[in-house]
């Protein structure tokens, strides 16, 4: 496996990217209400994106369609934006990838409509401690499994699933590029983490079976048991005593930086 090296002005670009990303989930918060399409979500990031001298990424990627994806309850991943209207207590994944100045920042965050139940916000909270505990233990020289496994173990103690079908990624230039960043695995074993990589964790976890459905359409993924699933992502780099979450929104950095210290 051939994981690349960021130079420090990859670096910088990077930085950038991850900060409009970032800023993209900040931005289109206000709009996430029962009544509004995914689709008129979609249409208001893609003139974000535009407007701020970006390219949204999944637009036409291998086909894809849209701008974001959108992942409403049931899905997975991949979810495409539609006609259809968000109603109270959904839950929702929205995620960003824009391309900067020639690199990638990608980053995806819970949201909920209206008024979640106990039941969702605990899978949402729980599926985001998976995420900041594997940040936590960036550095160089852990190896890919050290994170997995936590991340795993997290969500397995509290009765929840960790889809193995779909996974993180290097990141840069290329949208995926190696590492493949899997969410479930052993302490000890994988690639050792080096400084100047960068990488995503985007943990997919299910409130009931791990097992996934793609849809006729070829992208929409759903958990086959019809469980609620959900799924928090950043954009890494791994510095030289730690990490940087290139991704961090204002209402992460108390809650991250805490995290991150602390180790
Ligand atoms: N943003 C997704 C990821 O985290 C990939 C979406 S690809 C698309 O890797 F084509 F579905 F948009
Ligand atoms: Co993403
Ligand atoms: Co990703």
């Amino acid at each position: 496996m051939d994981i690349s090296i960021k130079t420090p002005e990859e670096i910088e670009k990077m930085r950038a990217a991850g900060r409009l990303a970032a800023s993209v989930l900040e931005m289109i918060g206000e709009y996430v209400k029962p009544g509004v399409t995914t689709e008129e979500l979609d249409d208001i990031c893609h003139k974000y994106i535009t407007d701020h001298g970006a390219y949204p990424a999944p637009l036409n990627y291998h086909g894809f369609p849209k701008s974001i994806c959108t992942s409403v309850n049931h899905c997975v991943c991949h979810g495409i934006p539609g006609p259809k209207k968000l109603k109270d207590g959904d839950i929702m994944n929205i995620d960003v990838t824009v391309k900067l100045d020639g690199y990638h920042g990608d980053t995806s965050k819970m949201f909920v409509v209206g008024k979640p139940s106990i039941l969702s916000e605990r899978l949402i909270r729980v599926t985001q401690e998976s995420l900041y505990e594997a940040i936590k233990m960036i550095k160089p020289g852990v190896r890919l499994g050290d994170f997995a496994e936590v991340i795993q173990k997290h969500a397995e103690s509290h009765g929840y699933s960790i889809v193995r079908e779909y996974c993180g990624h290097g990141i840069g230039a290329v949208f995926h590029e190696d590492p493949q960043i899997v969410h479930y695995g052993t302490a000890g074993t994988g690639e050792e983490l080096k400084a100047g990589m960068c990488f995503t964790i985007e943990p997919m976890v299910n409130a009931g079976k791990r097992h996934t459905k793609l849809m006729k359409d070829g992208w929409t993924v759903l958990t086959k048991d019809r469980s609620l699933s959900a799924q928090w992502e950043h954009t890494l780099l791994v510095t030289d005593d730690g990490v940087e979450v290139l991704t961090l929104r204002a209402e992460e950095q108390d809650q991250l930086s805490r995290v991150i210290s602390n180790s």
